[in-house]
C-alpha cells in the first residue's frame, strides 16, 4: 500500500494521507463524514478523537479538498471528506468533487456509516436533502448530526433538531444534536459508530 503512516498519537490515531484519487482498499471498517463547507466536518472528527491534531479546520471554506484518513485504534477508519455547497468553487472543481466523493461513497464496501453533517442554526437545506437521497439510493447507511449545538439555546437547539429530522424522514436514534465545542452528542455518535462497524445498520 502506497499509502502513508504517520503516528498522531501513537498507535491510537494514525493519519492514512489525503487522497485525490479512490483510497486503497484499507481492510477496516470505514466511517465518512460528509457535509456543506465550513459546517464542521474536520472538527467533529478532532473532537471525536480528542484531539485537534487529527483534521485540519479552517474558517475559509473548502479547506479540505481531499479525502482524508485517519486509522483509529487499529480497528476503524475515519475518512473526512471536501465540503459540498460552496459557491466560489470553479466548476471543474466541482465536477472533480463529483467524481472523488460520488465514486468513493458508492462503491466502497467497507463503509459502514455516512455521517452527514448540517448547521444547527440553519432550515434544511436543499444540498443536504440531495446527498441523503442519493445516499438512501445507493444503499448506504447514514446518520446526521446537526452541529454547532453550541451557538442555540436548548429549546432552540431541540426544535431544530425536530424540523431536520422530519425534514429528512431521520429517526431519533439516527439523528444527534452535537458540538464540537462543547462535546454534546459525542458518546452518542460513538456509540451508533461503534454499533455501524460491530453490528451494521440497515442502508
Ligand atoms: P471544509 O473542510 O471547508 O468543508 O469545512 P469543515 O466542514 O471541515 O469545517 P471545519 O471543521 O473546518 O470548521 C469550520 C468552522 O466552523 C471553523 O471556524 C470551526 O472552528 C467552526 N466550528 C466547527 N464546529 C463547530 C461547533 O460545533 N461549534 C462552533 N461554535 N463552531 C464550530
Ligand atoms: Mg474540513
Amino acid at each position: 500500500m502506497a499509502t502513508v503512516r504517520k503516528e498522531i498519537a501513537g498507535k491510537r490515531l494514525v493519519f492514512l494521507g489525503s487522497h485525490y484519487d479512490a483510497p486503497p482498499k484499507l481492510g477496516l471498517p470505514e466511517i465518512a463524514f460528509v457535509g456543506r463547507s465550513n459546517v464542521g466536518k474536520s472538527s467533529a472528527i478532532n473532537r471525536l478523537l480528542g484531539t485537534s491534531r487529527a483534521a485540519r479546520v479552517s474558517k475559509t471554506p473548502g479547506r479540505t479538498q481531499a479525502i482524508n484518513l485517519f486509522e483509529v485504534e487499529e480497528r476503524l477508519v475515519f475518512a473526512d471528506l471536501p465540503g459540498y455547497g460552496f459557491a466560489k468553487v470553479p466548476d471543474s472543481v466541482k465536477q472533480n468533487w463529483h467524481s472523488l466523493i460520488g465514486g468513493y461513497l458508492a462503491g466502497r464496501t467497507s463503509l459502514k456509516l455516512v455521517v452527514v453533517l448540517v448547521d444547527i442554526r440553519r432550515d434544511p437545506q436543499e444540498l443536504d436533502s440531495e446527498m441523503i437521497w442519493w445516499l438512501r439510493e445507493e444503499r448506504v447507511p447514514l446518520m446526521v448530526i446537526a452541529t454547532k449545538q453550541d451557538k442555540l439555546s436548548r429549546n432552540k437547539a431541540a426544535a431544530s433538531l425536530a424540523k431536520v429530522r422530519k425534514s429528512f424522514g431521520i429517526s431519533k436514534k439516527m439523528c444527534v444534536g452535537f458540538s464540537s465545542l462543547n462535546g454534546a452528542g459525542v458518546d452518542a455518535m460513538w456509540e451508533l459508530i461503534n454499533e455501524a462497524v460491530t453490528v451494521g445498520f440497515d442502508s
